[in-house]
């Protein structure tokens, strides 16, 4: 099958199971500030799973692009990806485990044509101190759904010495079949909601030798081993607890199924292949790769990974840029850079040097285009952005390479010196040092940066001196007027609106914010009028202390890709900062005490910057 088609096949599936299919939710998550990026199919669905009703019902299901920045290094070997789709569906106190595991099953065997005999699954061992019992009802399910088709249905308690014998069903604990987004019932804090689950693998074959040829030869192999024999293609939860503050867990409200299936993975099951990259999601960009270079993908280990590494994070940027993530060094954009650094430099490796990421956008769009049309949509721009991208560090790349080779001594201050010359992101230099066998810390790297900084800070301090006294009196106003701005956007245009960037000068101030849309001119007057009204109306503005999750709950915006200490300073603009205020941001300053002191002001020029993100310079008049 085509990615359209497999995807579609399990979303025509559901459907006839009465589930409602949703949309796949943006991969930079809106309203989660825990994540940076979406990495499940049940982030977005988190409220609803703890009880809020879904307006499209109680059965849902949809395919989720994810992507989890965590597996960037692992990209390389037969199946790691750090962008994937994630074959969902919800029952919000709806279904249960008997429909959940046969219509998994059914889908697997009757509409992929999976081979049953090739099929194990993994159920929750139970855990007397949290109360939760082996999970006897699933197994019983899995049995009887095997013995239908006629395959051998033993259950195992595994054990790593004795392996898997003539076993089927296995039972393991919590480090394997139980699932919350924090993981194990230990980690997850308290109003966390998570549940036992059974998880499903493929078995490639005992005759590949892939566990014989592996690290892990020394113990028998199982469903879980990192071998490769067995992949894990789906994973039933059964979300029905809640975390309590003293550790206990109860029960929700209502019994839910979350379920994720990994769409290239069943793929590669539909292949009988182990390699995700050979199924229909990867041909066409590796075969564009085989072209550009001349090279072919088995030809040796090295061209195999560098091509995996491409073709994965050329996918995962241009999903990323699809909702508006462009290469940059902050938060998400950071990630694009990376990815896209990281493919340059493979493909280096392979001794390959021209342009090529505009090629092979092209053909991601054509793979993906079709169920994602903001790509098709915004393929120009994504190709200008990468192609920029692309410029500017092939020409550095290589010269940053002899640099790298040339050095005596790699530590934070050479790995600084490479960000800072030719743009390695820090994590490839560490990616190289680990190839000379050298660990470098992030921690070196932050205090050469900072040393940097620092000595930066002195020099323009000593250059102003005198001459600019009035600078940081101006910035000031600037910062308070910044939150005036972002309070009075999302005042007229929804809250929605989040700050993306700020810069102050002396002249102006600069503000980023995700809207979809121009600004109307009318809006920009709406927005100067409310600033200015709120100027004139001499509101105060307040400083207080608190606890971060204080802050939070008393409305303070904060910003979720940045980290904050425990202990965070709040700003308050009104005449009371608990029951009368217009804007409350963790910030750490300095603002006016009074929005007075600011003046008058005035919009210089409202633009885009990338897909979703427009930007606003004010001045002071
Ligand atoms: N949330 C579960 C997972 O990510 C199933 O959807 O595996």
């Amino acid at each position: 099958m085509t990615p359209d088609e497999l995807r579609l096949a399990y979303l025509d599936f559901m459907e006839s199971k009465k589930h409602a299919i949703v949309p796949s939710s943006s991969i930079v998550p809106e309203n989660d500030p825990t994540t940076l990026f979406t990495g499940s199919g049940m982030q977005p669905m988190i409220t609803y799973l703890l009880g809020e009703t879904h307006p499209e019902g109680t059965r849902i299901a949809n395919s989720q692009r994810c992507f989890r920045s965590q597996d960037i290094e692992e990209v390389g070997d037969n199946r790691h990806t750090t962008y994937f789709e994630m074959l969902g569906n919800w029952s919000f106190g709806d279904y249960f485990k008997k429909e959940q595991l046969s219509w998994f099953f059914e889908f697997l065997t009757k509409k992929v044509g999976l081979d049953p005999e090739k099929l194990f699954v993994t159920v929750f061992r139970g855990n007397d101190k949290l109360g939760i019992g082996k999970d006897t009802e699933s197994v019983k399910i899995w049995q009887e759904l095997f013995a239908e088709v006629g395959c051998t249905v033993e259950d195992v308690d595994f054990s790593e010495r004795d392996g898997m014998g003539d076993g089927r069903i296995f039972y393991y604990d919590e480090t394997k079949n139980w699932w919350s987004r924090a993981g194990v019932p230990n980690n997850m804090p308290a109003g966390e909601p998570g549940g036992p689950d059974s998880e499903m693998f493929y078995d490639f074959g005992a005759e590949r030798q892939l566990h014989e040829n592996s690290e892990f030869a020394k113990l028998p192999c199982h469903v879980n081993c990192d071998c490769g024999r067995f992949l894990e293609i789906g994973n039933s939860v059964f979300m029905q607890y809640l975390k309590q503050a003293d550790g206990s867990f109860t029960e929700l409200p209502q019994q839910n199924v979350d379920f994720g299936g990994g769409l290239v993975r069943i793929a590669a099951a539909q292949n009988n292949d182990p390699d995700v990259f050979v199924t229909s999601f990867f041909t066409p960009i590796i075969a564009k790769l085989e072209s550009i270079t001349g090279k072919k993908y088995g030809e040796s280990e090295e061209v195999k990974y560098a091509f995996r590494v491409i073709a994965d994070h050329v996918c995962a940027a241009v999903m990323l840029a699809s909702d508006g993530v462009f290469p940059s060094n902050k938060e998400q954009g950071y990630f694009s850079r990376r990815l896209l650094r990281r493919s340059i430099r493979y493909i280096h490796t392979i001794g390959y040097d021209e342009p090529f990421l505009a090629e092979l956008v092209d053909v991601v769009a054509e793979i993906y285009g079709k169920a994602y049309p903001s790509i098709l949509n915004g393929l120009p721009q994504i190709k200008a952005s990468f192609t920029a991208e692309e410029k500017k560090f092939q020409k550095a790349l290589a010269k940053g390479l002899r640099h790298f080779t040339d050095l005596k001594v790699i530590d934070g201050e050479s790995a600084f010196a490479l960000y800072e010359t030719y743009g390695f992101p820090f994590e490839l230099t560490q990616e190289l040092a680990v190839e000379r066998g050298i660990t470098l810390k992030q921690a070196d790297f932050d205090a050469a940066r900072d040393a940097h900084a620092a000595k930066s800070r002195q020099g323009s301090a000593g250059k102003f001196k005198g001459g600019l006294q009035d600078t940081s009196e101006i910035a000031t106003k600037y910062h308070t007027a910044t939150h005036l701005l972002h309070a009075a956007l999302r005042k007229l245009l929804g809250t929605g609106v989040q700050q993306k960037g700020s810069n102050i000068t002396a002249e102006r101030l600069r503000f980023d914010f995700s809207f979809e849309r121009v600004l109307t001119a009318e809006e920009q007057k709406t927005v100067l009028n409310q600033i200015l009204e709120w100027i004139d109306k001499e509101l105060p503005v307040t400083k207080q202390t608190m606890e971060k999750e204080a802050a939070i709950k008393s409305g303070a915006i904060a910003f979720f890709s940045q980290k904050y200490p425990d202990q965070v300073s709040v700003y308050t603009i009104g005449l009371d900062p608990e029951s009368d205020w217009i804007s409350k941001e963790l910030c750490g300053g300095p603002h006016v005490q009074n929005t007075k002191e600011i003046g008058k002001l005035t919009i210089l020029k409202e633009q885009a910057v990338a897909a979703g993100v427009r930007r606003m310079y004010l001045q002071l008049v």
